[in-house]
């Protein structure tokens, strides 16, 4: 008997093939994704970079059943072809298993740190002990056990963004999805960032797919894929230095 510890797909966390997405412009429509095979591994810090409108973002939402694709199909964990659920079960399966980072944070403005990380544990059905106990080890996984309960407002952009971090994790996310997590904040806080994304991979064993412009985050990738206009046009396994410095320009 064999265990089955990540769903039907092995060390895949999410295997994607032959995804095509077209926005209409004017009376045609440019092909942003043409036909990008994709997978990412459980355990892996999996970076994926290419210059600005090479498609980055739109892998990442068609990927996490944000934006559906023209064609192809994604597996990801127990799922077979996530797009042909109803969009009712791929929100359920996102908001079970997926952790999402974005550049511009998106914090609540009116919640404090702790209520940020609380709300999303609660909206999963956990109980409010629960989501308090969780909410805090997650805040201060990050660093934040002295911020719980500061509003977006009063906090730094780093802090911030380990608020988001912090809730993208408490519900241990088999898959973390990250776009431009660093691109807001100076070198020191950078390097936290990608420390902890690193550190999700690692410890937590969740697939972890990083998009970034910053080459200087290949030192912490185990892989790092390149794509441009639409294409994957190369991928590389890479040694890890998790001890790597971002140095600040300054
Ligand atoms: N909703 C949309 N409607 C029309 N075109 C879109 C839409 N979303 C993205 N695009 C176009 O698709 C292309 C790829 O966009 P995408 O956001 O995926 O790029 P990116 O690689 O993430 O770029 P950046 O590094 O600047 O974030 C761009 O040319 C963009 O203008
Ligand atoms: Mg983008």
């Amino acid at each position: 008997m064999t265990t089955k510890v990540h769903g039907n797909h092995g060390d895949f966390a999410i295997e994607a093939k032959g995804l095509v997405k077209r926005f209409k412009s004017g009376k045609s429509f440019v092909e942003v994704l043409k036909g990008v095979d994709f997978d990412a591994r459980h355990g892996d810090l999996t970076m994926v970079m290419g210059p600005s409108g090479s498609g980055k973002s739109t892998l990442v939402a068609t990927l996490s059943g944000l934006l559906r694709p023209e064609e192809g199909r994604v597996d990801m964990l127990d799922v077979d072809d996530l797009w042909k659920m109803s969009s009712g079960k791929i929100d359920k399966f996102r908001l079970d298993h997926c952790g999402f980072i974005f550049q511009g944070f998106n914090l609540f403005p009116a919640l404090t740190a702790l209520q940020q990380v609380e709300v999303v544990l609660k909206f999963q059905g956990l109980s409010s002990g629960d989501a308090k106990r969780r909410a805090t080890a997650a805040l201060e996984e990050v660093g934040l056990g002295p911020r719980l309960h500061q509003r977006p407002t009063i906090l730094s952009g780093g802090e911030k963004q380990r608020v988001a971090i912090a809730r993208a994790l408490a519900k241990d996310p088999q898959i973390l999805f990250a776009d431009e997590p660093t691109s807001a904040l100076d070198g020191e806080n950078g390097q936290i960032v990608i420390r902890l994304l690193r550190r999700a991979a690692t410890e937590h064993g969740a697939a972890v797919i990083c998009v970034t412009h910053d080459p200087r985050l290949e030192a912490w990738a185990d892989r790092v894929i390149k794509i441009e206009d639409g294409k994957i046009v190369d991928d590389q396994r890479h040694t890890p230095d998790p001890n790597a410095v971002l140095a600040s320009h300054h």
